[in-house]
């Protein structure tokens, strides 16, 4: 049979670890695919000293690969939204199968992308968008797909979670662990996306489009990043039982579908509390399955260079396939999509931890908990410490589930009342049930 000709374009982290795995395991992907898959073509601006490309045809100019009539199937490796967006749709236009690692893309741009594909009888693979080496995206799309899924909840962010493990297991200040998150390749080109949770929203934003079967959306995701969280909110957090994980949440209750990104209290007891370093995992909830967990490295040459060349494969079993048999981008039929609304975070509801700092005198414990009461919040537990020499100490308390809405209007009394002294910290606790 023909061989599959593929072009890369970038040839960065991701691009070099594809790259290799294609060279080096050559022989096992083609007892797998039934045919080889050769390298026709690599675009890239610069030589990776991590990659032999002597007898390779490579240019300098990305677009020579979407135009090559030779080649069969693109890998758009080189990140960002602008170029590879027209990389991508050119690709499509002139008929091409893509393989992309670019959850930006996706998440921003994926519902025009998957529609011209689809009118062009084509492929576009993502499963090196989310989590690296998981294969979470074909899990969710295909292997649950008996299932209707309730709910996910992630550490999808391997940056992130390296950041705060390291926090918390070494007392390693932020900008360090950062430095050598760069240095190790596990972070984006500009490093704010992991700590903002941008990288982590756009990953959330494409799990909870194949488990229910809803367009992208987002720019409705709520999102919240860890460069707020403390020393401080670690060990308390730990004292209560709890872990702080930078979490992306999805799940469909009757009003709509709560879409967030933030950081999260889980008890230790969650084995998604003991995933770390720069690893990721991302429990399922289907309704006829049950919980599952899924844990992998969630970023890195190989790892991620592992889901894109399985999209290759998938994609290279599949080329003769009629395009209207083959699994839909989004998991569910395009004309079936469903429109659930996206609930905003006021109407979220869960368990909070709050940290203030408060005067150690009468009756500020019961001013608080007045407003707590007021607004119909339910305390779990409390911690007042003593700062020696210091009439400031920290307060934490843990509420039973409320209404976003209603610890909003808390906080805000809270953080007006004279002996509170700056802003109250607040971070969501989920039970994971
Ligand atoms: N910057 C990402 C992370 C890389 O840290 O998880 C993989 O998407």
């Amino acid at each position: 049979m023909k061989p599959v000709k593929v072009g890369i374009c970038g040839l960065g982290t991701v691009g070099s670890g594809s790259f290799n795995i294609l060279r080096n395991n050559a022989e096992e992907i083609t007892r797998r695919v039934g045919r080889s898959i050769v390298i026709e073509q690599v675009g890239a601006r610069r030589d990776n000293d991590a990659c032999d490309t002597s007898g390779i045809n490579v240019t300098r100019d990305i677009f020579d690969v979407v135009n090559n009539p030779e080649i069969d199937i693109v890998l758009e490796l080189i990140g960002g939204t602008t170029i590879a967006k027209e990389l991508v749709l050119t690709a499509i236009e002139n008929g091409k199968h893509v393989v992309t690692a670019n959850k930006a893309l996706i998440a921003e741009h994926g519902n025009e992308i998957f529609a011209k594909a689809q009118e062009k009888g084509v492929i576009v693979a993502f499963e090196a968008a989310v989590a690296g080496g998981i294969p979470i995206i074909k899990q969710i799309r295909e292997g649950l797909s008996a299932n209707r899924i309730e709910w996910l909840a992630g550490i999808i962010n391997g940056t992130g979670n390296f950041i705060l493990t390291e926090m918390s297991q070494k007392g390693r200040g932020f900008e360090d662990v950062l430095a050598e998150a760069q240095e190790l390749g596990y972070a984006e080109a500009d490093p704010t996306f992991d700590i903002e949770g941008i990288d982590a929203a756009h990953k959330l934003t494409i799990l909870a489009s194949i488990a229910f079967g809803i367009p992208l959306q987002f720019e409705k995701t709520y999102t919240e990043g860890i460069s707020r969280i403390t020393a401080e909110d670690v060990a308390f957090a730990d004292d209560l039982g709890y872990a702080i994980k930078h979490l992306g949440i999805a799940r469909r209750s009757k009003a709509g579908i709560e879409l967030r990104v933030h950081p999260t209290l889980i008890s230790h007891k969650q084995l998604l509390a003991n995933v770390n370093g720069v690893m990721n995992a991302i429990m399922v909830q289907g309704d006829v399955v049950g919980p599952t967990l899924t844990y992998g490295a969630g970023a890195g040459a190989l790892p991620t260079g592992s889901s894109v060349i399985a999209d290759v494969i998938d994609v290279a079993r599949t080329l003769t396939a009629d395009p209207t048999n083959r699994v839909p981008h989004l998991a569910f039929q395009s004309d079936s999509l469903s429109s659930m609304q996206i609930l905003p975070v006021e109407e979220i509801e869960c368990g909070f931890f709050l940290n203030m700092t408060i005067k150690d005198r009468a009756g500020v414990l019961a001013n608080i908990t007045q407003i707590l009461s007021t607004n119909d919040i339910s305390i779990e537990s409390l911690i007042q410490r003593e700062r020696e020499g210091s009439e400031l100490v920290p307060l934490v308390v843990m509420t039973h589930d409320v209404k976003e809405r209603n610890m909003n209007a808390a906080i805000a009394a809270i953080e007006a009342l004279p002996d509170v002294a700056g802003t109250v910290q607040r971070i969501r606790v989920e039970n994971l049930a």
